[in-house]
């Protein structure tokens, strides 16, 4: 049976590609009935170190981010990892099923640690794909709406479980498939296009915050970094125009349109022109989201009561798979 999983980390602000690459998809896929495990993995953020206080805020302001974008608590299972035990169960068992070379192999790793000595990083950060494949395989997930930059992680997700399943001589885990489309499956930086947006990027002009208002939005991009040219008369014109490609994608994704269909519409026109209609659009799409999370953040006790419902319900699906990897594994559990 087709089920989903996905997740986010807390780890400061939410950002446009989080929106456009990631979130968006997950209110489609929920309202399309399939069953959906949405989760703030408050484990992956702690990879590195969190101060305490603001870490208990970021996983309410992701909770409060899923309410705001249309994610229902009745029909999606909405909760944060930490409160569901499976998860840091399943990832010990799969380290001692993953290699350690496959860790050190991740792109993600790689980028965490450049410029760093990366012996000094954190055991978690190097183990933090295991995680990432328990959180998937915990729920016998078959397809993770991501952004292009999870899909490596999701390839080694589908690497444990066939390790898994042939060391154990089972056919347990399933091949999970990414979900990986449209114009905004990698949202660049407004400052540098060939830098992913990111929310720990240390510069807040190379983003777009869901909690940024329209003054910010609008004088980010009116800011972003651009060409002299204007825009081209069709798509291939934008070939190895990196930032004008970002923003007719961005455009683009959030018109609910192609490409090619906002060149046209646009076609010779300045930046001058472009980027304030950029603005309102995004303005438009962000603004009630913006206004619905600063409501839901007003009650942090009624988040905290959403997260622990819907970490019972995870629970309910997660304990008869954990129960069933043990017993593959040789574990006794007999309570
Ligand atoms: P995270 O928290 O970095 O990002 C959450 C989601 O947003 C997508 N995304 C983007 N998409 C397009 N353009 C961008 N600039 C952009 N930035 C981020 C990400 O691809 C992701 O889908 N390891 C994951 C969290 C995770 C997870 C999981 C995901 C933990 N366990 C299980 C799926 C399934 C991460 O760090 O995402």
């Amino acid at each position: 049976a087709p089920r989903v999983f996905s997740g986010i980390q807390p780890s400061g602000n939410l950002t446009l590609g989080n929106y456009l690459g990631a979130l968006r998809r997950w209110v489609e896929m929920q309202d399309e009935g399939i069953p959906t495990v949405y989760c703030v993995v408050d484990l992956h953020a702690i990879t590195v170190w969190q101060d305490p206080e603001k870490l208990r805020n970021a996983i309410r302001e992701v909770a409060s981010a899923f309410l705001a974008i249309g994610l229902d608590p009745a029909r999606s299972i909405l909760f944060n990892q930490s409160q569901v035990s499976g998860h840091a169960e399943l990832a010990w068992m799969f380290n001692c099923v993953a290699r350690i070379g496959w860790m050190y192999r991740m792109t993600q790793f790689k980028d965490k640690t450049a410029g760093k000595n990366a012996e000094n990083s954190s055991l978690g950060l190097l183990a933090y794909p295991s995680l990432m494949a328990a959180d998937i395989l915990l729920y016998h997930a078959t397809h993770v709406p991501v952004g292009e930059d999870q899909k490596q992680h999701i390839e080694l997700t589908r690497d444990i479980a066939a390790k898994f399943n042939h060391d154990y001589g089972v056919d347990f885990f399933p091949m999970t498939e990414p979900v990986i489309e449209g114009v905004a499956t990698k949202v660049m930086s407004l400052r540098d296009g060939n830098k992913k947006m990111s929310k720990s990027d240390p510069s807040d002009m190379s983003r777009i915050n869901l909690t940024d208002d329209a003054d910010a939005i609008a004088a980010k991009i009116r800011k972003a970094r651009t060409d002299p040219e204007p825009l081209p008369e069709t798509v291939e014109g934008l070939a190895g125009r990196a930032e004008a490609t970002n923003l007719v994608n961005i455009y683009a994704a959030l018109a609910g349109t192609s490409a090619e269909a906002v060149v046209t519409e646009y076609a010779g026109q300045p930046f001058s022109v472009f980027k304030p209609a950029l603005a309102d659009l995004a303005v438009a799409h962000l603004g009630p989201i913006t206004g619905q999370m600063q409501r839901y953040m007003a009650d942090p006790a009624e988040i905290d009561r959403i997260l622990g419902a819907g970490a019972e319900k995870a629970a309910a699906i997660a304990d008869p798979i954990l129960a069933r990897t043990k017993e593959i594994i040789g574990l006794i559990s007999s309570r």
